[in-house]
Formats: C-alpha cells, sequence, structure tokens
C-alpha cells in the first residue's frame, strides 16, 4: 500500500483513536500553513451540494463520523472518491459497513444541523488504479432525497471552467494543517486550475501516484498554501458554479511545488455514459 493511501486510511484511524485519547502521532510536519489547508470557513447553504461521508461505526462518533466528502449531482446520486470506499480506508467493503450515510446540510459537524441520509447503494469504478490513482470516483445512491437545490451541475468536457488559470473553490471538512487537524466546520479553498504540465512535472510517478491528463485534473497555487489535505477526499472542485473535479490525492498538503490532483469531472462523465443533457439534467434542481 502506498503512502497518500495509508494516510488516507491513518488519519480517519487516529481520529477513531483520538476518541478514545490515544496521543496523536503524526508524521507530517505541522509546517504546511494552508483547507482544507489555505482555507477559510463557509456556510454549507452557500454549496448545498458538498456533503459529507459518514460511518460512526468506522470512524468514532466525535465529528459526527465524517471521513471524506462528497458532491451531490443528483437529489439521490453522490459522487465521492473511489478511495475512500477502499478496504484501505473502511477496513472492509463498503457493503459490510452499515451505518454508511451521507451528511448534508452541516456545516459544523459537532451541530445537529441538516439530515443525514442512508447510503442504499454504492458503485465504485471498477477501473480505478491505485497505482496511478486513476479514475477515482465512486457513486453513492441515497436512500431519500436531498432538498431540491441541493445538486450542482457538472462541466462537461470542453467547458472553459477547466482551462488553466480558471479560479477554483474546494471544499472540505479536512485537515487544515496537514498534521492532522481536522475541521469540525465546512471550509474551502480558493485554487486555480493549473496546466497539465505542472502536475506531470510534479508526479511522474512515485509512489504517491501518476498524474494523468486525461483522468485528472492539476490544481493549486504555484507557491503553494491553499489546497485540499487528508479529508477533503471526494469532496468538489467548483469553477463558474460547475463542478470540474472530485479531491483525489497530492503529495502532502499545500507545498509548493506539489500541487492537488483531483478527479476529472469531464472523464467521469464519460466513463458513466452520462452525456450533457443528462448532466444538465442531474444538474437541474
Ligand atoms: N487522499 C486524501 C484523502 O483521502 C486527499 C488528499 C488531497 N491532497 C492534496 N494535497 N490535495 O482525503
Amino acid at each position: 500500500m502506498r503512502r497518500l493511501f495509508a494516510r488516507a486510511l491513518v488519519r480517519p484511524l487516529v481520529l477513531a483513536a483520538a476518541a478514545t485519547a490515544i496521543p496523536l502521532v503524526s508524521a507530517t510536519p505541522a509546517s504546511a500553513d494552508s483547507v482544507v489547508v489555505g482555507g477559510f470557513p463557509v456556510e454549507v447553504s452557500d454549496s448545498p451540494w458538498t456533503v459529507a461521508l459518514s460511518s460512526r461505526d468506522r470512524f468514532g462518533g466525535t465529528r459526527a463520523g465524517q471521513f471524506c466528502g462528497g458532491v451531490a449531482v443528483g437529489r439521490t446520486t453522490v459522487l465521492t472518491a473511489a478511495h475512500c470506499l477502499g478496504e484501505q480506508v473502511l477496513g472492509s467493503p463498503p457493503e459490510e459497513v452499515r451505518d454508511l450515510s451521507v451528511i448534508a446540510g452541516r456545516t459544523d459537524l459537532l451541530s445537529e444541523q441538516g439530515h443525514e441520509v442512508a447510503v442504499r447503494d454504492v458503485w465504485v469504478n471498477p477501473a480505478h488504479d491505485d497505482v496511478s490513482n486513476s479514475g477515482d470516483f465512486a457513486v453513492l445512491s441515497l436512500a431519500e432525497a436531498l432538498p431540491a437545490g441541493s445538486v450542482i451541475g457538472m462541466a462537461a468536457e470542453g467547458d472553459p471552467a477547466y482551462s488553466p488559470e480558471t479560479g477554483a473553490l474546494v471544499y472540505g471538512w479536512g485537515d487544515t494543517s496537514g498534521a492532522g487537524d481536522y475541521a469540525n466546520g465546512l471550509r474551502a479553498a480558493r485554487v486555480r486550475v493549473l496546466p497539465d504540465a505542472r502536475c506531470k512535472r510534479a508526479y511522474p510517478g512515485s509512489d504517491d501516484g501518476r498524474y494523468l491528463a486525461g483522468t485528472m485534473l492539476c490544481a493549486g497555487e504555484d507557491v503553494g498554501g491553499r489546497d485540499a489535505c487528508q479529508g477533503d477526499s471526494g469532496g468538489p472542485l467548483v469553477a463558474r458554479g460547475r463542478l470540474i473535479g472530485l479531491v483525489s490525492w497530492g503529495s502532502g498538503c499545500g507545498r509548493p511545488g506539489s500541487p492537488g490532483v483531483y478527479t476529472r469531472v469531464s472523464a467521469v462523465l464519460r466513463a458513466l455514459g452520462w452525456d450533457d443533457t443528462a448532466a444538465r439534467q442531474r444538474g437541474g434542481v
């Protein structure tokens, strides 16, 4: 198992451990001053399609069982990262996680705000490759519909939202420092879509993964500082009001020269056979 996946596993377990007062030791230096490193607090009502994936059974109840992010693309359809549902993270196949749910409309995980909806069905992309990290997406079907208006449209291939330099926001309840400081409140960080060349250079292929422009999207800031981090995986990257990426991987968080790598949503649409029209309909309220 590679480092980042190991970390994705270890962090939630560390959270569970924290609940039982086991001292928290992190291998990652607390240097990244970085959502979400380098982010700011936001209200979920401003991005109601941002949801938390939860299992108190697996991750403890301290932060409502949050362990990954997700994004509502239909009232009963949530996209997330495939690696969030891997055995390395969940400790078992997702079908065996009886209390797997999605928390919508809750800015502060410590509050009772919004609601929790059970996941009825999990579909993990069979083409997910955990060597490169390519194809890192999964589809959750919810037992009940989310409120109208809590759905975001997905940017189809060729949408200018994918162009380098486009400003984007990434949302999540993940680590705010790179040292295991998980947020209770939803945060967002302002990043930019970066040229593929930037991530190809940063990630030519190592234990962390390999950047593949066809299925991945590169975003961050050249100087680092603002980025997604552990616990944000599966959550949305949004540009021009449309979903362009899902938090997937990176080397550390917010490090200069190591941008965030996202699952490219246009590749998800292609893989799922959701054409433009279908995407728009799903995106519609
Ligand atoms: N794999 C991480 C997770 O499971 C997300 C890492 C994103 N890292 C980054 N530097 N953008 O939550």
